[in-house]
């Protein structure tokens, strides 16, 4: 067996005292410890990073920036307070690891409201045929919001927009940090949109990272658009990973540690039946198109995948996120057409719903703006599409509701929440703030508008009020 940067030697098997040579392989991978669990270790390299052992693969950590990992507290702290490792540790005993990959779907044990799968994942839940099932239309929008998109995101959600209820049309935002303005967050939880998290700093390759990066990248999200923008924690259950990289099983890890309910971040390769929403208490029913994917099983956890959206002709080629389709050249009627025929594939066979993931590009080409405004003009002049939000199409799954009982069913209907913030304030702060962005030696300027009052900083993992401490630690909630 290969030895991680610093050997440890042990002389008994239980109680065990372990004496460290200081024999360094740089370059050597890291190997987690046998016998010491899950957990957090020092890289024996550098004071400034530390690994996470999940299931004895080596996660790579930073601290964020100042700070260094602390070998005895195991968590990242102010330079003179770290004690740097690796310090030897007597090992724990020996405990069985719990076999816990997933297995294909039992429908026999796998019951509504708290789980649901189908043998290949097409099966509309309850037993409600086709015609009964309401379409679903879930409108998407990732990353910050801001001037560049904000008006263009009200002229889709304009209020004489309602739903067969005659209910305003609904959507859900996955926000990410930097360049986004809370106050319009806070409008658009206001108006009764969703507001989901996506990562504060947007870093690529955050699916090979740790537990604490996940933490540190999700919380700290959920944390700031509840300061900023008042939104209340319990009501941002939603959770996608930025370029749809799904962080394996560490990310799902957090949102059931955390108190999320669902994540939207698995894309699936084109398909001729859509696939519904399912849980994770077994296999995901569909190959996994990123590699990525969570293996084993997370009880109760939803996740809303991403249907690949093409037409026959393959014109336009496929795509999770509609920008991402090739439609530039296009008009506006050519735009409707596509996305008729792509979502005639639900309406016409499944009715699995019908998400529609944007980016602010979209937005950006006048024909794509247009061709969508006219297929959500057509699509709600049929008296069984709804356009809801992600938490809305748990709310019908896990109560799957016939068509002609949906102008009762709560969960669609008009009445204002409880725990929505106040409306836009019309007297926002401007923040100019102050950003050192991680491992860079330099300072810049970042702008954010917000309702409360400016922070010290621009906020960051590890710090999401601003305070300018980076001291942020959070916790699970144990359910
Ligand atoms: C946040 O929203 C609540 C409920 O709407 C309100 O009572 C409270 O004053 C708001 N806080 C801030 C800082 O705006
Ligand atoms: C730090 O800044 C200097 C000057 O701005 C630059 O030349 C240097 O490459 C930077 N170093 C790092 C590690 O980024």
């Amino acid at each position: 067996m290969k030895l991680p940067g610093s050997v440890l030697v042990c002389t008994a098997l239980l109680v065990t005292v372990c004496a460290e040579k200081s024999v360094k392989f740089s370059d050597e991978p890291f190997i987690c410890p046998e016998g010491q669990g899950n957990g957090n270790f020092a890289d024996p390299a550098t004071c400034k990073r530390f690994y996470q052992c999940v299931d004895s693969f080596p996660y790579l950590n930073r601290c964020p920036s100042g700070l260094h990992f602390d070998d005895i507290s195991k968590f990242c702290t102010f330079k003179n307070e770290a004690r740097c490792g690796p310090i030897p540790v007597t090992p724990a005993p020996i405990t069985e690891t719990p076999i816990d990959i997933a297995l294909k779907c039992d429908t026999a044990n796998c019951e509504l409201p708290y789980c649901f799968c189908s043998r290949d994942g097409t099966i509309i839940p309850g037993g409600i045929q086709r015609e009964e099932t309401p379409q679903m239309i879930v409108m998407t929008f990732d990353g910050a919001v801001n001037h560049n998109n904000f008006d263009h995101y009200q002229k889709i959600f304009a209020k004489d927009r309602v739903n067969p209820n005659n209910c305003p049309i609904k959507g859900t935002f996955f926000i990410s940090h930097e360049y986004c303005n809370y106050n319009m967050v806070q409008g658009l939880a206001h108006d009764g949109h969703e507001i989901g998290v996506e990562t504060i700093s947007l870093q690529k390759g955050l699916e090979d990272k740790g537990y604490e990066e996940w933490v540190g990248e999700m919380i700290g999200m959920r944390e700031i658009l509840k300061y900023f923008s008042n939104v209340t924690s319990s009501e941002m259950v939603g959770m996608r990973a930025p370029y749809l990289k799904p962080g394996r099983n560490t990310q799902y890890k957090v949102i059931e540690d955390f108190g999320f309910i669902y994540d939207s971040s698995i894309g699936i390769s084109p398909s001729k039946i859509p696939i519904w929403p399912y849980t994770l208490d077994y296999k995901i029913p569909h190959e996994c198109k990123a590699g990525t994917c969570p293996t084993k099983t997370f009880p109760g956890v939803w996740e809303l995948p991403l249907n690949a959206h093409y037409v026959e002709s393959y014109e336009g080629g496929h795509c999770p996120y509609l920008d991402q389709c090739v439609l530039h050249n296009h008009d506006a009627d050519d735009v409707l057409e596509w996305l008729q025929e792509d979502f005639s594939r639900y309406y016409d066979q499944n009715r699995a719903p019908y998400m529609m993931p944007f980016h602010t590009n979209w937005f950006q080409i006048k024909e794509l703006e247009q061709g969508l405004h006219k297929f959500v003009d057509w699509a709600l002049s049929l008296p069984d599409v709804y356009f809801v939000t992600g938490t809305q199409v748990l709310n019908w799954m896990t109560d799957p509701t016939p068509l002609k009982n949906l102008n009762t069913f709560d969960a669609w209907g008009c009445k204002k929440r409880d725990n929505v913030p106040e409306p836009m304030c019309n007297n926002a702060n401007k923040c100019a703030l102050d950003f050192k962005p991680a491992e860079a030696n330099f300072t810049t300027t970042r702008y954010l508008e917000t309702c409360r009052e400016c922070p010290n900083k621009y906020p960051w993992l590890g710090d999401a009020e601003g305070t300018g401490l980076f001291n942020d630690n959070y916790n699970p909630e144990r359910k």
